[in-house]
């Protein structure tokens, strides 16, 4: 087997290469004077079972872009099976038509992905399960919620005690899994989208006074999302608030709401590039997910069971 890096996150790439013990095959991703992308695979990869790894975080569409001209360069070089490993899966917010006359760019990506060439799609916590079935391959969803059940059990000495709130009536399977891992309570936060981008808190469902709460959620974007949550959960009484999400997405002035925000702490994976603004924040702390995404690529490429990392 081979892994190939693009360059929306190479940190993470080498890290999955320690993992694995094995080295990045050499390649080049560049650009041409006008920005097109260039890819070159300096090593032969007939025959092998290639994961690319490439997160489509910000810019989404030159990294996108970078992945499926990846996909085609290893095509064309006769890869025998070729996985598309996709840290951070973007344009997964748009998987639905929010009204007439609006496209579902989720399954437009998919589309793109597999006419590109890959066989199969390794992921994390993408942010609706039902994107898998946009892919008419193979696709393995990862899920953060074991590292994160360890993380707080580490950092937090009455782990069961913790009430784990969902920022919102869409993350609450998600955050319902993390609270009967913990042994703990669910809380919910009834948010309102008045316009793209803004968000607003309007009830919170669940009794959160005098109680450290964690709010769980897919990814932190402007951040609206999370402060809000947060700022409402204290005025309800909750004695601390932080926060653990799968994707820092983290754009404008996200780092600064959080800055001002009452969140205690917030976590994050490296499922994006984490720049050194994010790494040194005071109140943010990384969890790295080579070790989870390395052992998924081991298994993947040993024909084992990959559900056995959810346990
Ligand atoms: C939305 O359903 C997602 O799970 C996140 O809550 C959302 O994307 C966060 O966005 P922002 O940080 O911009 O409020």
């Amino acid at each position: 087997m081979k892994l190939l890096s693009a360059n929306s996150n190479r940190s993470l790439s080498q890290n999955i290469g320690t993992y694995l013990d094995m080295p990045l095959t050499k390649a080049r991703v560049q650009r041409f004077a006008d920005n097109e992308i260039f890819v070159t695979i300096d090593e032969n990869v007939r025959g092998e079972d290639v994961f690319v790894i490439q997160s489509t975080s910000f810019p989404a569409n030159d990294n996108l872009m970078e992945l499926l001209i990846c996909i085609d360069a290893l095509t064309r070089a006769s890869a025998k099976r070729i996985t598309a490993v996709i840290p951070y899966f973007g344009y997964a917010r748009q998987d639905r038509k929010v009204g007439g006359r609006t496209p579902i760019s989720a399954k437009l990506v998919a589309n793109l992905i597999t006419r590109a060439g890959a066989h199969r799609v390794l992921t994390m916590d993408l942010h609706a399960g039902q994107i898998q079935g946009f892919f008419d391959i193979p696709t393995d969803n990862l899920v953060a919620i074991p590292f994160m059940a360890r993380d707080i059990k580490d950092q937090y000495s009455n782990a069961a005690e913790i009430m784990i709130v969902s920022p919102d009536v869409g993350g609450v399977v998600r955050a319902r899994a993390l609270a009967d891992r913990l042994g703990g309570d669910l809380a919910i936060v009834d948010k309102r989208r008045p316009r793209a981008g803004e968000s607003e808190v309007m009830n919170i469902i669940g009794e959160v006074e005098g109680r450290d709460c964690i709010l769980f959620d897919d990814i932190v974007d402007s951040g609206g999302t999370l402060v809000n949550a947060a700022k409402a959960l204290v005025e309800q009484g909750a004695k601390s608030v932080s926060a653990y999400i799968s994707h820092g997405v983290l754009s404008g002035e996200a780092l600064n709401r959080v800055d001002k925000s009452v969140l205690k702490e917030l976590v994050i994976t490296d499922s994006i590039e984490v720049p050194e603004v994010i790494r040194n924040h005071p109140k943010i702390r990384i969890v790295g997910v080579a070790p989870l995404i390395g052992e998924a690529i081991r298994r993947i490429a040993n024909e084992e069971s990959v559900s056995k990392l959810f346990d």
